[in-house]
């Protein structure tokens, strides 16, 4: 009897540990997984940057309901002036950063860190002059914006591809973060 008593909490516990959540959210998984891939290139990870962070998410929340298919100009986001007077970020005495956006049904987290790693936009996390982070999620939306410390020109540009026979997102924006 006695050591069904004692059975039954290590029982518990262990199913407990079973249901134990894995040590990041879904945005620090993915902060964690690419900053992997940084270090794999013998790169400074990145940090999270809390003006990056709350410009990816307004943005996020400007794609949300938004099909895969759809193909925004990041230029003509609408509200972008309101974003930045929201996030507080500057468009003059600033760094610049960078906006990357992808659509994942459901945002399964290694498709979309495949996405963020593994196609066109390797090369921006190549980059060594990104130092900070912020990531937005809506619906199918996982938007990253990078920072960076440096304080650079800007330029503004936009592509869009189809892949893997879904339409495929790409845009990209400097934006300049202060
Ligand atoms: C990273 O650095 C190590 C040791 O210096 C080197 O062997 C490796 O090739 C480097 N990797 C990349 C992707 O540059
Ligand atoms: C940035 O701000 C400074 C000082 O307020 C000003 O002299 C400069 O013209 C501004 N630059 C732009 C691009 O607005
Ligand atoms: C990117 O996401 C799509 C789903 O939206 C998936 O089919 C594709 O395999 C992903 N790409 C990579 C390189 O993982
Ligand atoms: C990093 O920034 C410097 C200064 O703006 C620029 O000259 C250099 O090309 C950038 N490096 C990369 C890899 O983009």
């Amino acid at each position: 009897m006695a050591s069904y008593l004692l059975a039954l909490p290590l029982l518990l516990a262990s199913i407990s540990l079973l249901l134990t959540p894995v040590a990041c959210d879904e945005k620090q998984c993915l902060l964690k997984g690419i900053n992997s891939f940084r270090q794999s290139q013998n790169l400074s990870t990145l940090t999270s940057n809390d003006k990056a962070s709350c410009f990816a998410k307004q943005i996020a929340k400007q794609l949300e309901g938004q099909p895969c298919s759809h193909v925004t100009d990041p230029n003509t986001v609408p509200g972008v002036p309101e974003i930045l007077r929201k996030c507080k970020v500057k468009i003059n005495y600033t760094t610049d950063g960078l906006m990357l956006s992808v659509c994942v049904a459901k945002r399964v987290p290694n498709l979309v860190l495949n996405n963020f790693t593994k196609t066109f936009y390797t090369s921006y996390l190549k980059n060594s002059n990104f130092t900070g982070a912020g990531i937005g999620t809506e619906d199918d939306w996982t938007v990253i914006v990078l920072s960076t410390s440096t304080l650079a020109g800007s330029f503004s540009s936009f592509a869009c591809r189809v892949s893997w026979s879904f339409y495929y997102l790409i845009s990209v924006m400097v934006l300049f973060l202060f």
